[in-house]
């Protein structure tokens, strides 16, 4: 049977899409896509009833939906082919209702492929949703248009803050314009680029990250967006600057222990001259100018002192100490002093801290020199240095905190180096700190330093407890 859909013949016979004509729940009537599309013959598919073109857990469904009064039915089903493979249909139901008969007529696009394509879609974006690497995703101009949930962690953007603009807002400024220049020559050519990049978070703090942008591309070839995908190597970055500050330290201190050994001994000859010339002279003149070389040498000497201490720590004997008892051994020392008037100490030593092997005597000249440090911080003014031991897992913590004027942050990456000093030229050697970090560092320990300028400095030494 035929039917009149149009002067202009069976259009619908040209049409991709699977049409059907049912009447009574019977297909009647049908183009070549739907005999193609679900593998009936033409002869076999007129006269089949309708519900048999679903798969079968749809076939109630799809009969109720055949025969309903509305209008226009629209949904989505799994059909079955002829040879029983299953396909996603995408249907609409149509009632076409003449003088003599009430026609459906049935549409069906088999949209398996795209279904497939959603489905592998979303299975990407929850992967990139949820992978602990910040990603951002920007459209070809370089606008950011997604940034998942540990991109938003690691700047400490909220996306909406992020969505919409470039992702310079995050730049530190330290890369160039040539080298972003570079960059985007890279990617507009439809390369991937890698490298290291220093961003800034929303708190202003610096986020070292290795970043890899790869062009997002069309079907065409064209770059219709960037993909960054980030990983956070702050943490690294900061271990390789210890590494380098504490290869340097070393030779730094090799270079001075030379030196040191190298002038000490012609500064003894000269010491024990002048002071055999300052016994037997009887000329007022020479004596006064020799007592102010003597004072010269003995500066010379303690500094050359403290460089030897710093690259001889083996010349002493490493014992178990009771670290709360060096602390009040450089205390009595430190507070024996006339600067300390108007400080405050607050020591809270720990009773319960396991000993330490340690070499006692350098360990008290460690904290002499911290201590003097803060106390040199306060200046006279009123002011609170706070002393205490605490037992961290298998370490001893040793807080030197004080309420003096703090380090000015461009310095606080110096004060271990050895000769910085900001004192007036005699007041300070710059090598307390430095003689101080290497002791520490022959236990196995470490010094850490935090400060607000105007606030105070707190020193922290960590030493490890192994033995009791
Ligand atoms: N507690 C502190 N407060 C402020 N600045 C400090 C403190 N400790 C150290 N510094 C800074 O570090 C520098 C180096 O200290 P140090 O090595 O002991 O040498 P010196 O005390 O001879 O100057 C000091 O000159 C000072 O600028
Ligand atoms: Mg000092």
């Amino acid at each position: 049977m035929t039917v009149p859909i149009s002067r202009y013949g069976r259009v619908f016979d040209l049409l991709p899409e699977m049409i059907f004509i049912l009447q009574d729940g019977v297909i009647v009537d049908h183009n070549p896509a739907a005999s193609d599309g679900t593998g009936y013959r033409p002869e076999v598919l007129n006269g089949l009833r309708a519900e048999r073109l679903a798969a079968e857990t749809y076939r109630g469904e799809f009969a109720s939906l055949i025969a309903s009064q509305t209008q226009e039915r629209k949904c989505e089903m799994v059909f079955e082919r002829a040879d029983g493979s299953p396909f996603d249909a995408d249907l609409t139901i149509r009632t076409l209702a003449t003088p003599e008969r009430v026609l459906k007529i049935l549409f069906v696009n088999d949209i398996t492929e795209q279904k497939k394509k959603e489905l592998d879609l979303l299975r990407f974006s929850n992967v990139i949703h949820h992978t602990i690497n910040p990603i951002q995703i920007t459209d070809a101009t370089g606008v950011m248009v997604y940034v998942n949930p540990a991109f938003e962690r690691a700047s400490g953007y909220k996306a909406e803050e992020l969505i919409g603009r470039n992702p310079n807002v995050l730049s530190s400024g330290k890369h160039t314009k040539e080298f972003w220049r570079k960059v985007w020559s890279e990617i507009l050519e439809g390369r991937m680029w890698v490298g290291e990049i220093e961003n800034r978070r929303k708190d202003g703090s610096l986020l070292q990250v290795e970043l890899v942008i790869s062009p997002i591309i069309d079907p065409q070839g064209k770059v219709v967006g960037f993909m960054g995908a980030h990983r956070d190597i702050t943490h690294q970055k900061e271990l390789e600057r210890q590494l380098v500050r504490s290869q340097r330290m070393e030779s730094i201190g090799t270079l001075a222990a030379g030196i040191a050994h190298e002038v000490g001994n012609p500064l003894t000859s000269i010491s024990s001259l002048v002071q055999v010339i300052l016994r037997t002279t009887q000329d007022e003149f020479a004596k006064e100018k020799l007592e102010l070389i003597k004072n010269q040498i003995n500066r010379i000497t303690r500094i050359i002192r403290d460089l030897v201490d710093f690259s001889r720590p083996s010349s002493y004997v490493v014992k178990p100490t009771e670290i709360n008892e060096v602390l009040r051994d450089a205390l009595n020392i430190v507070q024996y002093g006339k600067k300390v008037k108007h400080i405050h100490f607050d020591v809270q030593l720990n009773a319960g801290l396991p000993k330490i092997n340690i070499v006692p005597d350098q360990l008290v000249q460690v904290f002499i020199n911290i201590l003097m440090n803060a106390v040199d911080a306060l200046d006279g003014i009123p002011g609170t240095i706070r002393l205490a031991t605490e037992l961290t897992g298998k370490e001893v913590r040793v807080v030197v905190a004080d309420t003096g004027r703090g380090i000015d942050p461009a310095d606080l990456e110096k004060v271990f180096e050895p000769f910085f000093s900001t004192k007036e030229v005699g007041k300070g050697t710059g090598l307390g700190l430095w003689v101080s970090y290497g002791i520490v560092k022959n236990f196995g320990g470490e010094i850490t330093v935090e400060s607000t300028p105007g606030k105070g400095s707190t020193f922290v030494i960590t030493l490890p407890t192994r033995g009791e």
